[in-house]
Order: structure tokens, then sequence, then C-alpha cells
């Protein structure tokens, strides 16, 4: 449906437990904004799982809850691209709270699909740095793919 940019990059997304009754919605969002989903996966994470992908927050007081909420079902990990796709996606994702985001960010999808700033949908790499880190934590180096960006034009 849509062409990759020549000056695509990619970012992670993750559809989190709330946010699956309303996968398809999310995904329609998605590519509404030109994003290619280029590589998808769904699974449970474990404990142990979610408190290394989230371990910049190990600090925080809402960590146990975090962690309680992302493993009590099953979330879907997305690979996106599109140009600028870090920032777009972050744009697209809305505030943290889902609350705040129906006031600033009526049509993003925390505002839509969010409830409050726990459960608010979906995730969303914050630097290109942190893309790379979440993309090889959840698809890991597929030497099939040892260029991520490898995609040909013809096939999206
Ligand atoms: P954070 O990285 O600050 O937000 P974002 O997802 O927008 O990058 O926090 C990570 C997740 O932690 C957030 O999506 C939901 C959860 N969280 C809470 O449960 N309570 C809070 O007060 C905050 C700030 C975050
Ligand atoms: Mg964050």
């Amino acid at each position: 449906k849509h062409a990759l940019e020549p000056n695509h990059e990619a970012t992670f997304a993750m559809v989190k437990p709330d946010g699956l009754k309303n996968l398809g919605g999310i995904l329609e969002l998605i590519e509404n904004e030109g994003f290619v989903v280029s590589d998808a996966k769904m699974t449970l994470l474990s404990r142990e799982h979610a408190a290394l992908f989230y371990q910049e927050h190990d600090r925080r007081s809402f960590f146990g809850e975090l962690l309680e909420y992302i493993t009590s079902g099953p979330v879907v990990a997305l690979e996106l691209m599109r140009s600028n796709a870090v920032s777009e996606w972050r744009k697209l994702l809305g505030p943290t709270d889902a609350a705040k985001a129906i006031q600033d960010a009526p049509h993003s999808v925390r505002a839509k699909f969010g409830t409050d700033k726990t459960n608010n949908a979906a995730h969303g790499s914050d630097s290109p740095e942190a893309a790379a880190r979440e993309l090889n934590f959840f698809f890991g180096n597929d030497q099939n793919k040892s260029d991520r960006g490898a995609f040909p034009q013809s096939w999206a």
C-alpha cells in the first residue's frame, strides 16, 4: 500500500496488553501515517524480560506496577519503517498519560485507545539508539535481514 521512502528509518513499537483489543485500530493509524510494518511478533513477556526491557525505569516508583501490567497479557512487537520513523511514531503515539493525550493530542494512539498513564495502549522508542536496542531485544539479529532497511521498494 505504501512505498518505502529512500530515506526511511526503523523504529520499534509495541502494542501493550490493554491495546491488544484495538490491534486493528492501532495498525490502521500506523498505516494511515505512512509507516510500513516490516516485522511483527506476538509474545508474552516474562517478568525478567520485562524488567530488562524497562531497565532504565528500575528505580522509579511505578516500576513494580509497570511490570505487573506489561506481563498481564500478550504484547505485539512491531518494526515500523518510514522517514523519521522514531520521532513520527512518538508523535502519533502521543503523551505517556492517556488522559493528557486526550487534551493535547486527541488523534493520537494513546488518546484513542489508552486509559491512563500505565494502561496507555502502546510503546514507542524515544531515540534511534533505543530503537536499535529494542528491535534487537525483540527480533534479534536475523541473518536473513542483515540490513533491516533492505526491503525492496516493490515489497511494500
Ligand atoms: P516513560 O518512558 O516515561 O513513558 P513513554 O512510554 O511515553 O516513553 O515510561 C515508560 C512506561 O512506564 C509508560 O509508558 C507507562 C509506565 N509509567 C507508569 O506506569 N507510570 C508513570 O507515572 C510513568 C511516568 C510511566
Ligand atoms: Mg519511554
